[in-house]
């Protein structure tokens, strides 16, 4: 079958409208800043990356489950850094005893505490707006979405 004018025209017509679709996402910019760690707090990932802590604890949900997730454990009432401290010194159940030196353990609290500020998790405090959308709240900001 030939197409005839008026389906060809329309066809075009949906290949722009689907340009200027991917168009204006791809260009348009979020308002989310990029978030950037300290120097200290990025020493403080390395040492998290080297010894792997994220085989046993998660960071929003993703790592192993043998620990606790990590991801406010800073901010948490119960705890603080004496707390937190405290476990890198001793190591508790199968949690292993690192020997970390005070500035490794002061790097790793300063890490743990810049990723609390990003966000809650599990994300609790949203809300669901009338229009469909979802209102996220972020520990220093709130984002309408
Ligand atoms: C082999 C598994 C394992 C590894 C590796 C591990 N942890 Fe743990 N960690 C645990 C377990 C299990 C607990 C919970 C202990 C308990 O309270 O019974 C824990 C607890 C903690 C806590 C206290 C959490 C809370 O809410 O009370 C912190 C902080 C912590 N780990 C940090 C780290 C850091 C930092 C690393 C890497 C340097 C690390 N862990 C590596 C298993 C691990």
């Amino acid at each position: 079958m030939i197409p005839s004018k008026k389906q060809l025209l329309f066809l075009l017509l949906l290949i722009s409208l689907f340009s200027i679709y991917n168009f204006t996402i791809y260009t348009s910019k979020t308002d989310y800043g990029t978030i950037h760690l300290s120097k200290k707090a990025i020493q403080g990932e390395n040492i998290w990356l080297k010894n792997n802590c994220n085989s046993c604890h998660q960071l929003y949900g993703l790592g192993g489950y043998l620990g606790p997730d990590l991801t406010n454990v800073y901010s948490n009432k119960n705890k603080n850094e004496y707390y937190l401290k405290a476990m890198l010194n001793s190591g508790v159940k199968s949690m292993p005893k690192f020997k970390f030196n005070n500035t490794e353990k002061e790097a790793l609290i300063q890490f743990l505490k810049e990723v609390d500020q990003t966000g809650y998790y599990p994300n609790t405090k949203t809300e669901i707006k009338p229009n469909g959308w979802v209102s996220i709240k972020y520990k220093n900001e709130n984002h309408d979405k």
